[in-house]
């Protein structure tokens, strides 16, 4: 679907954050693995996190999408069902790499993941690694890439120091300790978001941190709590970054998640000089036992000039999702804007390095690819044409605030990719103009 986004003049009023896919995902899974029912309140009804509802259905648990709430039975977690058929992940990059965790620990029970042509070129052997080390029996094809076999076994803790900062990965390791003898520790190379922490914390699970290093030791079974799932300041990155752009602008963004793990991109932004208030979580202090709370603010808008800013491998996983917003900034700002270390980006549902800056690029900007991010010179403005989001959410609603912000507009070829994550983004755009 091709779809014409013009220039606005300036963007007014309130929108509410969308919930949070990554907290979605995971209140899901917990509650399936739970023996309770867990109420799932504010659940993001979008393509990949549908999928994970499919995928609890398909192994037992009992989901039930009532008024304004999602309602799962979970099985337990040693009681996921094998029903015989491929487990259908979609476009779910997080469902693939969470679920294995889990059903690794399966005794005597085998499962097959698969998904769609993207997740197909992404890779899986980054899980495969370390629950192979707790003696799982996991098997990408050739070694690397979905579908992916699981054939249920013991586990056993280990200590796992992960190559690259990824949530997704940490998340799959803490799930599979859960059922492993004895403690499971992950060390990261930078902070990533810690939702599964959280979340497992206020499950009853004791999870630790220590600087880089997790740790959490072995349950019998897992007491996941109902909640209320907080608006995804991934996706309110991009009303956020329309604001900021479109002059003459304020937009008030209500109920965004303010986890201090996924707000490096308000951090970059204050620093490039735009006007954002809110209540952010301070970094928390460096070691003890994880605390569950996830911390929600309404965020105040303005829309002003910015100056460039350099964005180095440490804030990378804390802005993972965004960092294709820097770019479209960068275009703006006064200088030059660099990211570095963003290496993961070429291995996100599309090459994001590749297609931010082809992409741009196709738009006016003057954007140059490195091997782990990119560099752009601010212009002050953007012209705008044709953008192909590659079937990337994130690709498609990056067009579409390019389009607001340019002076020509954009056309935004797959824009119904922003329906794995966000289906209201284009009528909350119109609501702000
Ligand atoms: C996610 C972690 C990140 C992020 C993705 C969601 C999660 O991926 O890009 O959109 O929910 O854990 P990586 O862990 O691969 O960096």
């Amino acid at each position: 679907m091709k779809v014409h986004v013009a220039p606005a003049q300036a963007l007014s009023g309130e929108v509410s954050a969308p919930p949070d896919k990554s907290i979605s995902h995971r209140a899901a899974l917990f509650g399936a693995m739970s023996s309770g029912t867990v109420r799932i309140a504010n659940y993001l009804h979008a393509a990949d996190t549908t999928s994970t509802l499919d995928a609890m259905r398909a192994l037992g648990a009992s989901v039930d999408v009532a008024a304004g709430e999602v309602v799962v039975r979970g099985v337990g977690l040693g009681g996921a069902r094998d029903r015989g058929a491929p487990i259908d992940v979609g476009n779910a990059g997080t469902l693939m790499r969470l679920l294995p965790g889990w059903l690794a620990s399966q005794e005597g029970r085998s499962f097959t993941l698969d998904g769609d042509a993207s997740i197909r070129r992404r890779p899986v052997d980054r899980i495969a690694e370390p629950l192979t080390q707790m003696g799982a029996e996991i098997e990408p094809t050739g070694g690397r890439y979905p579908p992916l076999q699981v054939r249920g076994t013991t586990l056993t803790a280990i200590t796992y120091v992960l190559p690259v900062a990824s949530a997704q990965v940490k998340s799959c390791v803490l799930i599979a300790g859960l059922s492993a003898g004895g403690t499971t520790t992950v060390i990261e190379p930078a902070a990533s978001r810690d939702h599964t922490e959280r979340m497992l914390a206020g499950a009853g699970v004791a999870v630790s941190r220590d600087g880089l290093d997790i740790s959490l030791v072995q349950v019998a079974a897992l007491d996941a709590q109902s909640l209320t799932v907080p608006g995804d300041l991934s996706s309110a990155a991009f009303t956020i970054a329309a604001a900021v752009l479109v002059g003459g602008s304020r937009v008030l963004v209500r109920g965004v998640g303010v986890n201090w793990t996924r707000t490096g991109f308000l951090r970059i932004l204050a620093r490039m000089g735009a006007s954002i208030d809110g209540d952010l979580e301070p970094v928390p202090a460096a070691g003890g036992a994880v605390c569950a709370a996830e911390p929600i603010s309404d965020l105040d808008v303005t829309a002003g000039p910015l100056r460039a800013t350099v964005v180095e491998a440490a804030e990378v996983p804390l802005a993972i999702d965004e960092l294709p917003l820097v770019a479209l900034l960068g275009c703006f700002a006064d200088g030059e804007t660099v990211v570095r270390g963003a290496r993961e980006l070429r291995v996100k549902e599309s090459d994001r390095i590749a297609g931010v800056v082809e992409g741009l690029r196709g738009l006016g900007a003057e954007i140059e690819a490195t091997d782990d991010g990119f560099v752009v010179a601010g212009a002050g403005t953007l012209r705008g044409g044709t953008i192909d989001a590659r079937g990337d959410h994130r690709m498609a609603m990056l067009g579409a605030v390019a389009g607001l912000a340019s002076r020509e507009g954009v056309d935004v070829i797959g824009m119904e990719a922003a329906a794995v994550s966000y289906p209201g983004f284009l009528a909350d755009l119109d609501r702000l103009r």
